[in-house]
């Protein structure tokens, strides 16, 4: 599938950037890059640094990189985001090095997370091993992983990544979680992946944007393998092994030291150029993924 734009990297910041490392490394299985000027940096792939732990009292997802294919996907998306009324600032010369990129424009988005469209992030020529995820990641042709945020503002951000970023949505999810309480959840693409983005309609302003990240591995032994690293660690599994309803995703929710979560999963259903599936959802998941309390 022919694609402009993936997920070059997620920055978090946090208090203390050494207080996620036990979790990254050792939990998650995630590798880490070099260390930039008070930051920590992580890889799950050939790709210097995707996920940037920065230390601030945000304690939350504070930037998404979103990595352009080519010099003239980067300059299109720029143009589009401008044609789409949002103002791009210029990146500098320290941003571009600490970005480990060769391009960088960035704007707002709605959802109160500063959007960064990149070019040229480095590639470490040895390539990528993790001695904990045997089978590596998936990220070829669709980037780091996917993230979902909560917001107030879903409809301007509904705007923001197909207006603006040219995101086309996947499909959605309207339930009632509780008496009275809908969750409404939107799905979108930019590449194969099932969803690059998905937003939730917060019901009132959020403690964090970032609900959860997500990567994904190659062989479904991983997936059972982070679980049981996890569960050994004494940390709160937020959903236990289940599989998605709409991108069939095989996967469990560990709540990270800093309150959001990381989704760990595998062999998500892939985006065809010929997609006709978005429609609605009316569960989250086929089977499992119910809360699990540690013994
Ligand atoms: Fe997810």
């Amino acid at each position: 599938m022919q694609h402009d734009i993936e997920i070059a990297y997620l920055g978090i910041e946090v208090p203390d950037p050494t207080s996620l490392s036990t979790f990254f490394g050792d939990v998650i299985g995630l590798v880490p890059g070099e260390p930039a000027a008070g930051a920590l940096t992580w890889r799950n792939d050939a790709a210097v640094q995707r996920l940037v732990v920065e230390a601030g009292p945000a304690d939350d997802a504070t930037y998404l990189g979103f990595e352009a294919t080519d010099a003239a996907s980067f300059a299109a998306l720029a143009t589009r985001l401008r044609a789409a009324g949002y103002e791009l600032h210029q990146g500098t010369d320290e941003e571009r090095a600490a970005r480990r990129v060769s391009d960088l424009v960035h704007t707002m988005a709605p959802w109160g997370v500063r959007v960064e469209l990149v070019h040229g992030l480095a590639r470490d020529p040895g390539g990528f091993t993790s001695p904990l995820v045997p089978g590596g990641f998936f990220t070829e042709g669709v980037g780091f992983g996917h993230t979902v945020f909560a917001t107030l503002a879903f409809d301007e951000s509904h705007a923001f990544l197909t207006d603006g970023l040219g995101m086309r949505q996947s499909d959605w999810l309207e339930m009632e979680i509780a008496e009275g309480i809908e969750l409404e959840v939107r799905f979108y693409h930019c590449n194969e992946r099932h969803h690059t983005v998905a937003l939730a309609r917060a019901p009132f302003e959020m403690p964090q944007r970032l609900h959860h990240v997500m990567v994904e591995v190659t062989d479904r032994d991983d997936v059972g393998r982070a679980f049981d690293r996890a569960w050994g660690a004494g940390l709160g599994i937020a959903n236990g092994l289940g599989r998605h309803d709409n991108d069939g995703m095989f996967s469990f929710y560990v709540v990270s030291p800093a309150g959001f979560q990381v989704e760990v999963g595998h062999g998500a259903r892939l985006i065809t150029d010929d997609w006709d599936d978005n429609r609605r959802y009316d569960r989250i998941s086929a089977w499992g993924h119910q809360p699990l309390t540690p013994p």
